[in-house]
């Protein structure tokens, strides 16, 4: 069922059969309400339809805009926090070169994030490369008053118009943000920058698949038809509201069940370094559409075999309170073989001629049967590969999940209402006008 194998094996001393049966009809039920619009925060499920529905006009555009951003620029800036640079950068990260920063040539544009926090040392440092390489930006707002993306972008435009006259930085200043609204959207219109639109009905931790996402993606040189078309199989092969025929409601429905159960601290793993920022995306997903109404699973992430080493010792025997969500790559793009050598003084003498996949999968079975011991439960997601197809899935299959959980845990998955709350303190403190 579906592209990805969903393995809840590890679930199974945790979760019973009768457990599973009983909570269906409040999927079924969470189900209805997504799909004929009626539930909690209605206005902001346009994703759901997404990979099906997008503007192909603005696609091409995209595409227009990332091939002129290879002919004129070393770095595209992507500035933007939150929702609107977590999507690109997960996937950016999951496929491209784990090392593209240091590659003496390189096909595409590097693409480097901004406007994702307050630090100068950061921005100073950014700047610093920039000396002697040819640049464009692409600003992502849709509220278009974000305070840490308007800072950056202040300083990147001053930059480009520094260096290259205001009408050659106009070409080089692509904005998406909203249709209609906004501080960003009037400056734009005023300027006349390329502009893209983050489409009203989608919230910006559920926007990756829309021009925020990708842009910056295609700039990178990932073929972004296959990153729609693997996100459409999944939005086919999700249809159904049995658990049994759907693995995302399935997903769901566990994480609900174990929740109630104590299991309140989701650990979401992998085995692949470069999937490190996919978890940071799903963090943003899972935490500002659950935790509300003083309740929700706190999403965390693990990066294994790495930090068996660091956060091991705890998910075995710490507080009983966590359930773990594994991402593998069936077949990773590369592979090495471990040598033979003449002697066995380094003791590896009987994984001659193995690959580090392999072992990489043995550790990961041993990893399950450990914590499985140690009382977590493991839910296991098995991608075939790691390709734009497989990213676009996986993202497909978290989105609707997230959506499922939030309703069945009795939330509107698709507001942020906390995430204002620091912001009134900021503006006060920094003398803002109005605060
Ligand atoms: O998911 C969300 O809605 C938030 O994380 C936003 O994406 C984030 O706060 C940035 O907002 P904006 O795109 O309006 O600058």
């Amino acid at each position: 069922m579906g592209y990805l194998k969903f393995d809840v094996k590890g679930t199974k001393q945790f979760v019973s059969d009768n457990e599973l049966e009983e909570i269906q009809p409040t999927i079924s039920m969470a189900d209805l309400e997504l799909r004929k619009h009626t539930g909690a925060g209605s206005d902001f499920t346009d994703w759901l339809d997404l990979p099906k529905n997008y503007d192909r006009s603005e696609f091409n555009r995209i595409k227009k805009a990332a091939e002129k951003i290879k002919s004129d620029s070393d770095v595209l800036i992507t500035i933007g926090i939150g929702g609107s640079y977590l999507g690109a950068r997960a996937v950016i990260e999951s496929l491209q070169d784990s090392f593209i920063q240091l590659k003496d040539k390189r096909e595409f544009p590097l693409v480097l994030f901004a406007g994702n926090s307050l630090s100068g040392q950061y921005l100073h440092e950014l700047l610093q490369i920039l000396d002697n390489k040819d640049f464009s930006i692409n600003v992502i707002s849709k509220s278009g008053t974000t305070t840490e993306p308007a800072i950056a972008f202040r300083i990147f435009k001053n930059l480009l118009e520094t260096r290259y006259g205001k009408e050659e930085a106009k070409k080089r200043i692509y904005v998406t943000t909203d249709s209609s609204r906004g501080a960003l959207k009037q400056v734009a219109d005023s300027e006349g920058y390329e502009e893209f639109v983050v489409p009203d009905g989608v919230g910006g931790r559920f926007s990756v698949l829309t021009a925020v996402g990708l842009l910056p993606i295609a700039t990178a040189g990932i073929d972004i038809d296959a990153l729609m078309e693997g996100a459409f199989n999944a939005y086919k092969d999700y249809q159904d509201s049995n658990i049994e025929n759907n693995d995302a409601y399935l997903y769901a429905a566990l994480r609900n069940i174990l929740y109630r159960k104590g299991k309140n601290i989701e650990l979401l793993e992998n085995y692949e370094p470069n999937l490190m920022y996919f978890a940071e995306w799903w963090k943003q997903l899972m935490g500002e559409s659950e935790g509300k109404n003083q309740k929700g699973i706190y999403p965390s992430s693990a990066n294994l075999s790495t930090d068996l080493h660091s956060l091991g010792q705890y998910i075995q025997e710490g507080r009983r309170n966590l359930m773990e969500t594994v991402i593998r790559i069936v077949n990773p793009k590369y592979d090495v073989d471990i040598p033979k050598v003449g002697n066995d003084l380094d003791q590896l003498g009987y994984l001659e001629g193995k690959s580090l996949n392999y072992v990489n999968q043995k550790a990961s079975e041993a990893v399950r049967l450990a914590h499985n011991d140690g009382n977590v439960p493991v839910m296991i997601i098995d991608l075939p590969k790691e390709d734009a197809y497989s990213v676009g899935y996986l993202i497909y299959f978290f989105e609707l999940a997230v959506a499922i959980s939030g309703y069945v845990n009795g939330v509107n998955p698709f507001n942020q209402p906390g995430v204002e709350d620091y912001k009134v303190n900021m503006f006060k403190l920094l003398g803002k006008p109005g605060y």
